[in-house]
Order: structure tokens, then C-alpha cells, then sequence
């Protein structure tokens, strides 16, 4: 009888143990891996056998895990760019606005007629730039925001780049930039938003007249590419440093930044354009010899 119950009292310990090892630890581990999960370490992991149930759980746990560091490090960059894109458009339209005060101030006192017409100007045109900047954003916002999808429709691409082209001219006459639209035969029509397809052309037209200076000249040119029709804005300005060109689509980059400041530009146009671009289901590509000029290609989907 004493032997029955040593042995009965063995095999519940070796049971017990057995229990232990197979489901106590690992059970333990699993639930010592969500507390540290719930305390905010976020990158604890259950290590167990797959094979097992609790392993499995484990598993589940982690990818679990995985996705949840996964969204916050998603949600900390979208919240850096909102917090840099906030504090680089407070900076933009204090500038100009700085400006307007110290102008206005001064105008408030007696100057000398030729001053005062100087002033005034001064004024209008950082007034013009504060202008220019608030309708990017709000350009910006709506294409974000997806409130309003483009209006598609046929777009006969060829004239739309002749009217593009003949609202630049005066700007290319003043800065003695020559512009050339290559003969473009048999270009179809494309699928497209007429008035954001304008806003693209008129943004690199702007960039490739203001940037490539006296004696520039500027082509516009456009090919059809199996589906899509590829439209080309070339210029023999200073061409973009290879290692900005990843950048130059961000909102705010400018690779001179006075440069462009004094050129009256924001560093909006090119995100602008990409925003366009791809909300039309097409791309935009920029090659650039710095030095030699630059071309920057879109595509848009044939109607
Ligand atoms: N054709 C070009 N040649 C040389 N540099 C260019 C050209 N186009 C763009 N860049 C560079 O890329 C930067 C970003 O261009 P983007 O059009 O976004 O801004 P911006 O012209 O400075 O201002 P905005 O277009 O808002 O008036 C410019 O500041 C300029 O440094
Ligand atoms: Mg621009």
C-alpha cells in the first residue's frame, strides 16, 4: 500500500513536471511577452515551438506585434511630416509677410516720392508671392485630400501645350529664353483633367524658362509610348546635382534655395506636378546633367 502511494505520488510529480515543461513556461513566456507588449515594448517577442498550440499563439502575438511597431513608426513619420510641412509654410509666408511690415511701416513716415513708389512695389510683389504660396497650398490640399477626384476627360494634348506655351512666352521673352514646340504630328489624344494637366505643363515651364536664364532655350515636345502618350519639358539651364534630384519633389525643397527664393518660388511646383501626374495614373521622370540642363518627362494614358 506505502509502495502504491510513493509510486502514485511520483507520477504525479513526473506528471506535474511533464505539465510544466510542456504548457506552464510556455504559457508563462507568452503571457510575460504581452505584458511587456502592453507596457509599451514594443519589441518583445515570444521565442517558442510553432508546432504547439501555445507556439502558435505565440506566434500570432508577435505578428500581431509586428504590425502594431509597424503602424506607430508609420504614424511618428506622418506626423514629423506634418509637424516640417506646418513649420516650413509658417516660415514661407512670414518672410513675405515680414516684409509687408517693415515696408508698410516705413511708408507711414515722409520718403522721398521715388522710395515711395519703390515701397509700394516691394509690398505688391511680396503680397503677390503670399498670393502664390496659400493657392499652392490649398492646390496641395485638395489633390491630398482626394475631396475632388480630377474630371476626366479627351484632351486634344497638342493644343493644350500651344495655349501652355503661349501663356509662358511673355516670361520667356523677359528672361530672353527662346521656346520651341517640336512638331508633334501625330500625338493622340489623352485621358485627362484639362485644367490640373495645364497646372503641370505650366509648373515645368516655369521651372525650365526660370531656371535655365539668358540665352536659354526651352523644348516641349510630345511622343505617344504604347498606352500612354510621354510629354517632354527639356532645358539647357544648370541642371539639378545628382544628389538632390531624389528631393526636388518634396514640398519646400529647392537645391538653391535664394536662388529660387529670389526667383519668386516656393518649392511647391514639383509636388504639385507629381500629386497631377500620378493621380492620372502616370509618372514623372527628371534626367539632369548639371551644367548641360535638364528634361523632365511625364506620362498620362492615352483617351
Ligand atoms: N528645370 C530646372 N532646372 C534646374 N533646377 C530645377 C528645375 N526645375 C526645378 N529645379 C529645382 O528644383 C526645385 C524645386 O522645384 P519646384 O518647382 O518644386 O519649386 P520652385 O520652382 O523653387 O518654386 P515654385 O514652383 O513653388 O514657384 C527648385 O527650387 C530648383 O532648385
Ligand atoms: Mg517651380
Amino acid at each position: 500500500m506505502g509502495l502504491f502511494l510513493a509510486g502514485a505520488a511520483v507520477s504525479a510529480i513526473a506528471a506535474f513536471l511533464l505539465f510544466h515543461l510542456r504548457h506552464a513556461k510556455p504559457l508563462a513566456e507568452v503571457s510575460s511577452v504581452a505584458d511587456r507588449l502592453a507596457r509599451g515594448e514594443h519589441d518583445a517577442r515570444a521565442h517558442l515551438d510553432p508546432a504547439t498550440p501555445l507556439g502558435r499563439l505565440g506566434m500570432t502575438i508577435n505578428l500581431l506585434a509586428e504590425r502594431f511597431q509597424h503602424d506607430i513608426s508609420e504614424l511618428k513619420r506622418l506626423e514629423q511630416v506634418r509637424h516640417e510641412f506646418v513649420s516650413n509654410a509658417s516660415h514661407e509666408l512670414r518672410t513675405p509677410l515680414s516684409s509687408i511690415k517693415v515696408f508698410a511701416e516705413t511708408l507711414s513716415q515722409p520718403v522721398a516720392p521715388a522710395e515711395h513708389a519703390e515701397f509700394v512695389r516691394e509690398i505688391e510683389e511680396n503680397a503677390d508671392r503670399m498670393a502664390r504660396l496659400v493657392d499652392d497650398l490649398l492646390s496641395l490640399s485638395a489633390l491630398e485630400s482626394g475631396k475632388q477626384p480630377p474630371n476626366f476627360e479627351r484632351v486634344a494634348l497638342t493644343e493644350l501645350i500651344a495655349k501652355a506655351t503661349a501663356t509662358v512666352k511673355p516670361l520667356a521673352a523677359k528672361k530672353n529664353v527662346v521656346l520651341r514646340v517640336e512638331a508633334m504630328g501625330d500625338v493622340p489624344d489623352v485621358r485627362a483633367d484639362k485644367g490640373l494637366l495645364r497646372q503641370v505643363l505650366l509648373n515645368l515651364l516655369d521651372n525650365a524658362i526660370k531656371y535655365s536664364g539668358d540665352k536659354g532655350v526651352v523644348r516641349v515636345s510630345a511622343a505617344p509610348a504604347e498606352t500612354f502618350v510621354s510629354v517632354a519639358v527639356e532645358d539647357n539651364g544648370p541642371g539639378i546635382p545628382a544628389e538632390d534630384i531624389p528631393r526636388i519633389f518634396e514640398r519646400f525643397y529647392r537645391v538653391d534655395k535664394a536662388r529660387s527664393r529670389e526667383q519668386g518660388g516656393t518649392g511647391l511646383g514639383l509636388s504639385i506636378v507629381k500629386h497631377i501626374v500620378e493621380s492620372h495614373g502616370g509618372a514623372v521622370t527628371v534626367h539632369s546633367e548639371p551644367g548641360r540642363g535638364s528634361t523632365f518627362r511625364f506620362t498620362l494614358p492615352k483617351a
